[in-house]
């Protein structure tokens, strides 16, 4: 019950940031895909296929998702000097239409590779979650397809690389991936209570996710 009760401040605390955010201005698609050739370099022309598997896919991700980690990553909280590196001198409206141009690519979904017992172990806990080890349901959150909830903060993972999701959920449960208090929180919470192997079959599984 009192973890029912957290779940839900969380949620609420969610949603109230998500409304302060949808107040501001929208991005500008064709001044983001105009910002966007040096970023092709390494998240590919699609921005779904990066140039190494580890690097993510961007395209159909969230708008307010992707501006929040850009954000995160110019100010250091998400700490991946790579990325900062990418982002010195853009303004907040630069970030913005970044944002708004990856968000409108269409996005890519994979195939699961795993066997069929590993599948059916990944979607009991992305459908159900592990109640005796206290991991939420994936797809409370992320949506029964991976799709995730831009308004409410929760990023699409559906076709996402299977490395990359991988070494998030790790650095979730590690605390190396901890950039704010009401967002990573909630992944930092899910994932300690998930195996090497259990994240494994679950990158594997939500790499073939699709709505
Ligand atoms: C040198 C290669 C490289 C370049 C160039 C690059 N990125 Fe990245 N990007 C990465 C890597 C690697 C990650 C994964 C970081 C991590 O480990 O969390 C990443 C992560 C991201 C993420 C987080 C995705 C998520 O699902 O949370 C966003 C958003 C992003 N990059 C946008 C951009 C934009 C916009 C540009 C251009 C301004 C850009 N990147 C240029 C390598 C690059
Ligand atoms: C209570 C809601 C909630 C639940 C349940 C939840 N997530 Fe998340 N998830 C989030 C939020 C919010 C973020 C973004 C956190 C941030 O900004 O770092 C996120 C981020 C992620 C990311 C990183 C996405 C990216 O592009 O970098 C992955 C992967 C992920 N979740 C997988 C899972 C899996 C697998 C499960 C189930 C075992 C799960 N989540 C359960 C809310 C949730």
């Amino acid at each position: 019950m009192e973890s029912v009760l957290r779940f839900t401040k969380s949620i609420m605390v969610v949603a109230a940031a998500f409304a302060a955010l949808t107040a501001q201005a929208a991005g500008n698609i064709e001044a983001g895909a105009a910002q966007a050739v040096t970023c092709a370099a390494c998240h590919g022309q699609d921005g779904a296929t990066g140039i190494d598997p580890s690097y993510p896919s961007l395209a159909g991700q969230g708008a307010k998702y992707l501006n929040r980690q850009l954000q995160m990553f110019q100010s250091g909280e998400r700490d991946v000097p790579l990325m900062t590196a990418q982002l010195i001198g853009k303004s907040a409206q630069d970030l913005e239409d970044l944002a708004a141009y990856y968000a409108s690519l269409p996005s890519k979904v994979g195939e699961a590779g795993g066997s069929d017992a590993d599948i059916k172990t990944a979607r009991m806990i992305y459908k159900g979650g592990l109640a005796d080890r206290g991991v939420a349901a994936c797809a409370a959150c992320h949506g029964p397809g991976g799709l995730g909830n831009d308004q409410a903060g929760f990023p699409r993972i559906g076709g996402q690389s299977v490395e990359y999701t991988v070494a998030q959920l790790t650095a979730y449960r590690e605390g190396i991936r901890d950039s704010d208090e009401a967002y990573a929180a909630m992944m930092r919470n899910v994932a300690s209570g998930l195996t090497d192997g259990q994240i494994k079959v679950l990158a594997d599984y939500i790499h073939g996710l699709s709505p």
